[in-house]
């Protein structure tokens, strides 16, 4: 918005309500407004650092703070309400796509609202923003120049009203970002300059002489990023009041993968979807639409037939029967339950597609008025996590045509979300890894509360766990406690007086060394199901770092190298044909008296030492760095077996025969 406040009557203005400040005061001295009323034109208003920038010029103005409750006598630990403005103005020459403004608060910010603008690593308000934010727009994302709108503000400027939390600030203080800046490509910010009232900052952003321009675009959108999960948002029909999308979502990762995926955002205007094919919302439910302003404005229409009116709809395949359904189904990539695999797997399932009638609200009635929902999020069941970042329009999608001709239809509008794979916090995965070795009899169990721990516990959760004999790998851990205690004084280990907790993962891994020779060596990777269901089409990777490269075979399953250029130093494993099923767990022979039984999958792995003389398998190469089961990056143990050096040369031995025998005697004697 264009700034027009008469300067004797500045100063009052913000006293009084906080509401409204375009600039500081800074350039109250500086004046230069004419008295003559509220159409001098904006430039006169503008700070002089504003006049004098050739590029992007970004402001952060705070207004005011109260203290929050509780009221506390600790000053660190108060909290403040306050409520700031930031603002971007293109003041160059060429428009600025897709803005991104970086914010480096510092007093433990929680932002509750930005007008117009979004998060851009796609969480939701209120955020924790203390270590500092980058904020894009979700309607206005481009600032045009003066030149091509004729100084038009409302298109060059963007006014970003801020609320949130802040804590700590003593009470004379101004609690300001220790920064600010713009994060877009090819621009250059110095520090910013904060005004002697302390309250306002502002920095000029210029293009960066030395950014190598890309050749200019044919199109105005931006290019399409990369990303270990693309979602597309294509419009392919608008009408006044309502336009068909497709969401097509490609599995891009190697080892990204999810089952029965869920699929939620916002919906920022008030939007609601009529029908959908390909998919289904968990709640079919219109009365958030009856009782809302949908209802208003859809007078006449029937909102029974309306699938969902959620502002967060949770979006999530159609089962495979339903394919050929000629009302839901009948489009290509639709319809796998919710199973997305790597490309390598199966090219076909690394892509699922659904589309949706979404109907808008005003004053969105306009063939043109178009916005992809916001707050991107999806998830499958021992998965890894996905972090979406906010829609970005990119050039429309181009689809060959359906009917074999040599034609090409173009989408109306396109929006990308790109997530990316996060590795999972201590204590948060959802598989772990064991591992054990042939020169040492204990196996290191998976870390206590590898997947979590519920409060309040009986047990120690930050304890590690207690060393078990190789057979108590095979039993749940609540049967385990005996064999470890009686482990432990065979052993003379110490027995803590509150045990350890137990992991809490429904698939667990087990390394093994299985052998060590002078020209290779073998491992055995055994895969437990402790959940109730199978997986199909399941998958394992191991990240050697120094040992990968020797990598021969796998004998009971499907491996592969991953080619180096996708990431390194990995080993993929699949079920063969026909054994790609990882069992649930199921009762034992006799539930009375048998402990449940996991599922599990085994195979031994043969590597040469060829050309690899620095290989040291017993000093830790020999043990993957990374372990991942259905793409999600399991637990592993903070430290490897060791063992005596007398048992180490026994093993010495040498020939594919005996590493034959090994791996077969070690398949019969699991089974
Ligand atoms: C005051 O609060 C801070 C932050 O919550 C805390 O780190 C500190 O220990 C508290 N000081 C006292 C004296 O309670
Ligand atoms: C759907 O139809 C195709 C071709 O007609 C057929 O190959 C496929 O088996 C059908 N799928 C189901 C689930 O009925
Ligand atoms: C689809 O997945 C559900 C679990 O979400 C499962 O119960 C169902 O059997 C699956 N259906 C098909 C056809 O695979
Ligand atoms: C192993 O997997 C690859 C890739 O999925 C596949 O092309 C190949 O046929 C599989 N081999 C066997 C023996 O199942
Ligand atoms: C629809 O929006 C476009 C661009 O925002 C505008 O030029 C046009 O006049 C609008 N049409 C109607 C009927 O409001
Ligand atoms: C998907 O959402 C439904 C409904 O909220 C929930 O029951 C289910 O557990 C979710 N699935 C996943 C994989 O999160
Ligand atoms: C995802 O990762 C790619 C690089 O692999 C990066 O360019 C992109 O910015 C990331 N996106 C998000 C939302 O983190
Ligand atoms: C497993 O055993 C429990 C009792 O221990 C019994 O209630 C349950 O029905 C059994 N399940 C099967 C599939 O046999
Ligand atoms: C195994 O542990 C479970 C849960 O504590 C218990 O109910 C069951 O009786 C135990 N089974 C055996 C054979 O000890
Ligand atoms: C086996 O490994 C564990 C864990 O590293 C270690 O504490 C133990 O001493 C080893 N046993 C022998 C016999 O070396």
């Amino acid at each position: 918005m264009p700034c027009l406040i008469h300067t004797p009557f500045l100063l009052t203005f913000v006293l009084l309500s906080h509401l409204q400040l375009c600039f500081s005061q800074d350039y109250i001295i500086g004046g230069g407004a004419s008295d003559g009323g509220g159409d001098s034109l904006p430039e006169a208003e503008a700070p002089p650092e504003q006049n004098e920038c050739n590029g992007i010029f970004l402001t952060y103005t705070f207004f005011s703070r109260e203290k929050e409750f509780p009221h506390v006598k600790n000053a660190s630990a108060q909290a403040w309400a306050f409520r700031a403005q930031a603002t971007l103005l293109n003041a160059g020459t060429t428009e600025l796509e897709g803005w991104k403004m970086y914010i480096g608060f510092q007093h433990r910010e929680i932002l509750v609202s930005a007008s117009g603008a979004v998060l851009v690593d796609g969480s939701d308000f209120p955020a924790d923003v203390g270590k500092g934010v980058i904020l894009a727009g979700y309607t206005q994302t481009d600032l045009k120049t003066a030149i091509e709108t004729a100084g038009d503000y409302n298109q060059m400027q963007m006014t970003i009203d801020i609320t949130g939390t802040q804590f700590g600030v003593k009470k004379n203080g101004i609690p300001m970002p220790k920064t600010i800046g713009l994060e877009n490509e090819g621009f250059k910010c110095p520090q910013p300059r904060r005004h002697r009232s302390k309250s306002y900052m502002h920095i000029c952003c210029k293009k960066d002489p030395k950014f190598k321009e890309k050749p200019p675009k044919k199109t105005k959108f931006l290019p399409r990023q990369n990303g270990d999960l693309s979602l597309t948002y294509d419009v392919l029909q608008a009408y006044g009041n309502n336009y068909l999308a497709q969401v097509s979502i490609d599995n891009n990762n190697p080892l990204g993968r999810l089952d029965h995926w869920n699929l939620t955002w916002e919906w920022m205007r008030g939007e609601f979807i009529s029908t959908m094919r390909g998919a289904y919302t968990h709640r079919t439910d219109s009365s958030d639409c009856i009782f809302g302003p949908q209802g208003q404005y859809y007078q006449d229409f029937d909102f029974s037939q309306v699938m969902n009116c959620e502002k967060n709809p949770i979006i999530a395949d159609l089962p495979s029967d339903r394919a050929n359904d000629s009302k839901v189904g009948k489009l290509p990539f639709c319809c796998k339950n919710g199973t997305i695999l790597p490309s390598l797997m199966d090219q076909s399932k690394a892509r699922s597609i659904f589309q949706l009638q979404v109907y808008k609200l005003p004053p969105d009635f306009n063939r043109t008025a178009l916005y992809p929902p916001q707050k991107w999020k999806i998830n499958g069941i021992l998965n890894p996590n996905y972090k979406c970042g906010a829609p970005i329009r990119v050039e429309p999608t181009e689809f060959p045509d359906s009917t074999g001709l040599q034609a090409i239809t173009t989408a109306i509008a396109s929006w990308q979300v790109v997530c990316n794979i996060t590795a999972p916090k201590p204590k948060q995965s959802r598989c772990c890894v064991s591992f054990s070795a042939y020169y040492n009899d204990s196996v290191i169990p998976c870390n206590t509360c590898a997947c979590g721990c519920d409060e309040p516990q009986t047990c120690n959760p930050n304890s590690s766990p207690l060393l078990l004999p190789p057979e108590a790998l095979l039993v749940p851990f609540d049967n385990r406690t005996i064999k470890a205690k009686a482990w432990a004084k065979i052993k003379h280990l110490p027995i803590p007086k509150k045990l350890p907790c137990p992991d809490n993962c429904g698939v667990s891994l087990n390394w093994h060394i299985n052998s060590d020779y002078s020209s290779g060596w073998t491992a055995r990777i055994t895969l437990f199901n402790w959940e109730e269901y199978p997986f199909e089409d399941w998958f394992a990777a191991v990240q050697l770092d120094k040992a990968a490269k020797g990598y021969e075979n796998v004998y009971s399953f499907n491996g592969t190298k991953l080619p180096l250029d996708m990431i390194k130093n990995t080993i993929f494993f699949q079920g063969l044909e026909g054994l790609n099923y990882l069992m649930g767990e199921t009762n034992g022979t006799d539930p009375k008296f048998d402990p449940r039984v996991p599922g599990k999958q085994q195979s031994v792995i043969s590597f040469t030492k060829k050309n690899m003389r620095n290989l040291n398998i017993r000093e830790g190469d020999g043990f993957p760095s990374k372990v991942y089961f259905n793409g999600e990056e399991c637990a592993i143990p903070p430290h490897i077996p060791l063992g005596n050096d007398a048992a180490h040369s026994l093993q010495v031995s040498s020939g594919p025969l005996t590493l034959l025998l090994t791996a077969v005697a070690f398949f019969i004697a699991i089974n």
